[in-house]
């Protein structure tokens, strides 16, 4: 096969962001704030952005689920799919990262449609669970990656027939291969393995391009049942 260079694929990659993801004042001020206040600049690329904001709209989803704020980036492009009347609860354990988010969020004007629950993610969704919240129409998982499984196990308890489980950086570059990868590419890995196999599921990684090569899982809950 010809060598794909990376050069054209950066090409690419900003044709598609100029064309159909361009940035607005709202997430220029939250990437600029996010990296004002410190916080690592590891958020979802526009493109991806407009990717999780079509699935939401494809999905018609009211109740989005997001595990992992950051700086509320990727939390804007889904708040704006469910806006006006829906609902994203997103799970941050950083009170830093969760502050910086609510500002970015005020800004966005879309304080009413996002709640930011700060702890430990696996507690919150245990305690979610417990009181038997309302499934959600979407969950996208992108905190601390070792944990990710476990985050797929709860997040189907959260979950009905149709719901859509997303999750970021399930490729890492490559890493995933690696017979030495490190516990975050080994955590994604396990992730990649478990919805392989999961008769729940059906399932696809979507490649995605940044500077590095990464990707998008993408799974539909076919039934809650095992
Ligand atoms: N979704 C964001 C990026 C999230 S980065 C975006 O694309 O804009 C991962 C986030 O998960 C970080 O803010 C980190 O503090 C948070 N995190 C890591 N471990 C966590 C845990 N155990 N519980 C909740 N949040 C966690
Ligand atoms: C990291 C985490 C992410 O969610 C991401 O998209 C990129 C990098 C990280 O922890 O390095
Ligand atoms: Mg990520």
């Amino acid at each position: 096969m010809e060598h794909i260079d990376e050069a054209l694929l950066k090409k690419v990659d900003s044709f598609i962001e100029s064309a159909f993801a361009p940035s607005d004042d709202v997430l220029t001020a939250a990437l600029r704030d996010a990296d004002a206040a410190g916080l690592p600049a590891i958020h979802v690329s526009s493109n991806e952005g407009k990717l999780l904001y079509l699935l939401a709209l494809i999905a018609n989803a009211r109740r989005v689920l997001e595990i992992g704020t950051l700086g509320g980036y990727s939390t804007i492009w889904l708040g704006r799919a469910v806006a006006p009347g829906g609902r994203v609860v997103t799970l941050e354990s950083n009170s830093l990262h969760a502050k910086v988010s609510r500002g970015n969020i005020e800004r966005a004007g879309l304080r009413d449609i996002i709640q930011i629950r700060e702890g430990r993610a696996a507690e919150t969704l245990e305690t979610m669970i417990a009181a038997r919240e309302e499934p959600f129409d979407l969950i996208f998982i992108d905190a601390d990656k070792p944990s990710y499984v476990e985050y797929l196990r709860l997040a189907l308890k959260l979950s009905r027939p149709g719901t859509v489980i997303l999750a970021d950086n399930l490729i890492c570059n490559g890493r995933v291969f690696d017979a030495d990868a490190d516990e975050n590419a080994r955590g994604v890995k396990a992730y990649n393995e478990a919805i392989t196999s999961d008769t729940r599921l059906e399932s696809l990684i979507v490649p995605i391009f940044r500077e590095k090569l990464d990707g998008l899982g993408i799974s539909i809950v076919r039934t809650t049942e095992r």
